[in-house]
């Protein structure tokens, strides 16, 4: 089997890793990842919470596969122990009305475009069930299921990003880490034989032959190909969408709740800024929604600088709507966060072969051998997206026909 190479280690590529491990050996499988710390990327920091119809329709089939993989896995593995897998209600909450005021309905920006749950069918569900007993109800304040049974999960990513990597390393595939790759060089064919990885601890050098690489390093997608094509005159076309986040720990949610399933809460925003709740097993509650495109890309996860003036607003609107009265801060701050969504211009993620002549002036052995392949761009659903998008590309790379059809998901 002709070793392949995955640059970065976040949900994709551990994903693709864990998929590919199950059919060729281990050991011809190394994934390279750079940043000190593992998962610190958007993979680590997500609410994790899993979709399976909430897709567009170029998407719609990985989606619908993904989330039969995540339930499958957790079946199999005790994905509610290990990772925090549970279903979810997801439901939509817009506040009260004072008088005269004509306040934006908690899914209108659900269905305003580009956004989590667009186009969503909204029903009204009575039953006291769908609505968290976490969230502080107001009087006039209307709280509405988007979710049908059985059709949204919620999980820990960070678990599950731990136990796909540790489950990969127990099988034998090779991490370098921390590590990049800075060049790849080809054979007396001119095709690709090559990589060169540096240890950026030890600052040594080793190249490892191989055939096949995937790019799947998130919102550094780009900068890696352009570091390893430098003759190439293609960009990849992802860019990146900076999010704060926040866990909190409520006396209202915790583990004699857990049970009856956890729910997450779509709000209406004002200003971009449109705030969405995860409870997750564990007696955790996430908090997100704040985003800024104008915040530029680190060089390693690890970098990001969290703005204290976004924690503020986000702690301010955990206290307004988990907060038990007006008056009363009775939650506990476990985590803060900033990481990078990697995002494309369509709002689809790209999972595809890159043509040999984007490559610039290296050519890929011919038939399965050997190819250059690209999984990011997954923006706001790559943790539900993940297990679906790395079997594809397993797949794909394996010369295997793909489970779905991802042709629209090209370049
Ligand atoms: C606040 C927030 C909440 C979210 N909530 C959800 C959610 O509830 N559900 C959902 O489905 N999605 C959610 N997402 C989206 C999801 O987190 C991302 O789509 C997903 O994590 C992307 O995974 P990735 O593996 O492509 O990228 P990443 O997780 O960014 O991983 C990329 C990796 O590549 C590494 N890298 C960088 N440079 C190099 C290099 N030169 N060589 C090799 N590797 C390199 C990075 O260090 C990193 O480890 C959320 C995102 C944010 C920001
Ligand atoms: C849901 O109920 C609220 C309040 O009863 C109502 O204003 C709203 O129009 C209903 N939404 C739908 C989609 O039926
Ligand atoms: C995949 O879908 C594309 C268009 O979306 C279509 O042209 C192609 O024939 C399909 N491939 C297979 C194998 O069904």
């Amino acid at each position: 089997m002709n070793t392949t190479v995955i640059l970065g280690t976040g949900i994709i590529g551990v994903s693709t890793a864990y998929y590919l491990s199950q059919a060729q050996p281990p050991s011809s499988i190394h994934l390279v990842e750079p940043s000190p710390v593992l998962f610190a990327s958007a993979s680590g920091f997500a609410a994790g919470f899993l979709a399976k119809d909430w897709f567009s329709p170029s998407v719609a089939a990985v989606g619908a596969l993904s989330f039969e993989e995540h339930s499958r896995l957790a079946e199999e593995f005790d994905g509610r122990e290990k990772w925090g897998y549970m279903k979810s209600s997801g439901v939509s909450y817009t506040a009260g009305r004072r008088d005269g005021e004509t306040k934006a309905r908690g899914d209108d920006w659900l269905r305003g475009g580009g956004s989590r749950a667009d186009g969503l069918e909204v029903s009204n569900v009575s039953s006291e069930g769908y609505v968290p007993r976490w969230l502080r109800r107001s009087e006039g304040d209307v709280v509405e299921s988007i979710s049908e049974e059985g059709s949204t999960a919620q999980i820990n990513p960070l678990r599950l990003c731990q136990f796909l990597s540790k489950t990969c390393v127990d099988r034998g595939v090779q991490l370098h880490h921390p590590a990049k790759a800075i060049s790849v060089h080809s054979d007396n064919r001119n095709e690709l034989s090559s990589i060169r990885i540096l240890n950026t601890d030890t600052q040594t050098e080793t190249d490892v032959p191989c055939t096949k690489i995937l790019i799947a390093a998130g919102a550094w997608s780009s900068r890696v190909f352009e570091t390893l094509f430098p003759n190439s005159d293609m960009k990849l076309p992802i860019s990146s969408l900076a999010g704060h986040s926040l866990v909190v720990r409520s006396p209202r949610w915790s583990k004699e709740h857990e049970g009856k399933g956890c729910h997450a809460v779509f709000t209406a925003g004002e200003d971009g800024y449109s705030p969405e709740i995860f409870s997750r097993i564990g007696g955790e509650i996430y908090v997100a929604g704040l985003n800024d495109a104008s915040l530029a890309l680190p060089s390693l996860p690890t970098e990001s600088k969290i703005e204290e003036k976004s924690i503020k607003i986000l702690k301010e609107t955990a206290k307004q709507l988990l907060g038990e009265k007006e008056d009363l801060d009775d939650l506990e701050v476990l985590k803060t966060g900033l990481c990078f969504r990697p995002v494309t211009h369509k709002g689809t993620p790209i999972l595809v072969k890159l043509p040999e002549k984007s490559l610039g002036s290296i050519e890929t052995r011919g038939g399965d051998e050997g190819g250059v392949w690209l999984a990011a761009g997954h923006g706001p659903w790559g943790i539900s997206l993940s297990l679906g998008s790395g079997k594809v590309m397993a797949e794909m790379i394996q010369g295997r026909p793909p489970s779905v059809n991802v042709t629209e998901l090209g370049l």
